[in-house]
């Protein structure tokens, strides 16, 4: 079961850490359960830190990266970097192909560039037609009206399309859902047959909240 925390542009340093101080020592230590906490590049030093520190039960990874690697890329996060701090990376989100332009081919080379470097790709679908780079084994289906609207999908619905992603990408495809999940409503997701875990935006960023979210999961 995966519980992913993806704070998008949110958070200091201070507030980071003050996160994983609440969040560490309440996480459910439990084999089923993968806990990720997604931060801004430049907290994912001092995140990575902590909880080696802390000897927390959480991962850490990156909310993008660069589709190249390291050389003459301005401003672009490269997986050899990267690879420092994270296990895992989120490619292809939603607000990264409406406000920047991200295409299916710049998400294919960014999967390829993860996986060559041992690092999670975690693949965002809008619905069952948009493509599966090959060799991505999880993805999450995050429904564009449901994100950050309070309005999520059905649990129901959210179960059928993850099936058809599993029917058309073979059955060792692990599929999240993502969009307005919260300590209420995760229980009806992560119940599903085919449902593997949840990426959790705005509900992640309250320590609380995301508590909550972890241990409804692990019960
Ligand atoms: P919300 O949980 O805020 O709806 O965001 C979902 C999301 O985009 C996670 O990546």
């Amino acid at each position: 079961m995966w519980i992913i925390a993806n704070w998008k542009s949110n958070k200091t340093i201070a507030e980071a850490l003050d996160w994983i101080s609440q969040i560490g020592p309440q996480i459910p230590k439990s084999e089923k359960l993968r806990v990720i906490v997604c931060p801004t590049f430049d907290a994912l030093s001092e995140v990575k830190k902590a909880i080696i520190v802390g000897n927390f039960p959480l991962l850490v990874g990156a909310q993008d990266l660069s589709p190249f690697g390291t050389g003459a890329y301005t401003g672009e996060e490269p997986v050899q970097t990267l690879s420092q701090f994270i296990d895992f990376v989120i490619v292809g989100h939603s607000e990264r192909r409406q406000n920047f332009g991200e295409t299916d081919e710049m998400i294919a080379k960014k999967v390829v560039q993860a996986l060559d470097n041992n690092i999670t790709p975690l693949v965002c679908v809008q619905d069952e037609n948009t493509p599966v780079p090959e060799g991505c084994k999880l993805v999450v289906f995050e429904p564009v009206f449901a994100i950050g609207t309070g309005n999520p999908d059905t649990p129901e619905n959210a179960d059928e399309i993850a099936k058809k992603l599993k029917e058309k990408y073979g059955d060792g495809l692990e599929v999240l859902y993502g969009g307005s999940v919260n300590s209420q409503n995760v229980k009806g997701f992560i119940s599903k047959p085919n449902i593997s875990g949840v990426l959790v935006g705005n509900a992640s960023l309250d320590a609380e909240e995301f508590v909550k979210i972890c241990k409804n999961c692990a019960l």
